[in-house]
């Protein structure tokens, strides 16, 4: 059986922190040591935070990320920031397609696969995230629609290196509830076949994260789930010590 890809344990900070917050990044890094050796750790703050962050981060074991990007390398898109520059400021990942970018900016499948594609033109990681609502969960289609998702917004290449798929549930999200192991067992599962079936090469090494209400005090049960490659976090990643209590159980 092929070696489970490293897990990663990556915060998505989301509309949050201020100047001030560089002193949460850098306790994470100084917990970071009795982590590094056995997960990759990443955060993810707002783009303002980006390049700071990723100074503060140089050289340490913690990847810095951001949210979101334009498909197009540059051009008239105001307010809008490029895969480039993100690598320019010294990030290198970014999340594309969470569902509050798909809820909130009506980002459809294509637009989340030409942002993944132009994530890896920059050389970044993506983090492509997919998940179903509470009405298609209660509707017994949470997997044609995941399947749906990877099938519009998955890039043309798979590689392991450069992209990584967040399962997160959209119900799970802020609301302090999560599916059961089993559940998260079954999603996991469904998504490692679909990624192994269109690549099976690159599909079994891509890590699979699950995001939606980890905590401390649920992270060892969820990440010890076959095919949960780490966790996307967002509200317990603004503080420290819940971060680094998460990722404590690849420890
Ligand atoms: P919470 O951890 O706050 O539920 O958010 C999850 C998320 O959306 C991470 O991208």
């Amino acid at each position: 059986m092929a070696t489970a890809p490293r897990p990663l344990v990556a915060g998505n900070w989301k509309m949050n922190g201020l100047s001030a917050s560089a002193g949460e990044l850098e306790a994470i890094i100084a917990g970071a040591a009795g982590i590094a050796a056995e997960a990759d750790l990443m955060v993810c703050p707002p783009a303002t935070l980006l390049a700071r962050f990723a100074a503060i981060a140089r050289g340490a074991p913690v990847l810095i990320g951001a949210q979101d990007c334009h498909a197009e390398p540059a051009g008239a898109f105001t307010g809008d920031i490029s895969a480039e520059m993100i690598a320019d400021c010294g990030g290198q990942a970014v999340i594309v397609g969470h569902s509050e970018r798909r809820f909130y900016h009506q980002e459809d499948d294509p637009a989340v696969k030409a942002k993944a594609m132009a994530a890896m033109r920059a050389g970044l990681i993506a983090i492509l995230c997919i998940g179903e609502t509470k009405q298609e969960r209660d509707a017994g289609a949470t997997l044609v629609r995941l399947e749906k998702q990877l099938q519009g917004s998955l890039p043309e290449r798979l590689d392991a290196a450069s992209l990584v798929i967040a399962y997160e549930p959209v119900w799970a999200i802020g609301t302090g509830v999560t599916p059961g192991p089993a559940d998260v067992e079954e999603v996991h599962a469904f998504i490692r076949q679909f990624l192994t079936a269109r690549d099976p090469s690159g599909g079994p090494g891509i890590r699979i994260l699950y995001g939606g209400s980890v905590k401390p005090s649920n992270a060892r049960d969820l990440l010890a789930v076959r095919n949960v490659n780490g966790a996307l976090v967002g509200g317990a990643s603004l503080k420290a010590a819940d971060f680094l209590g998460i990722a404590a159980a690849y420890a």
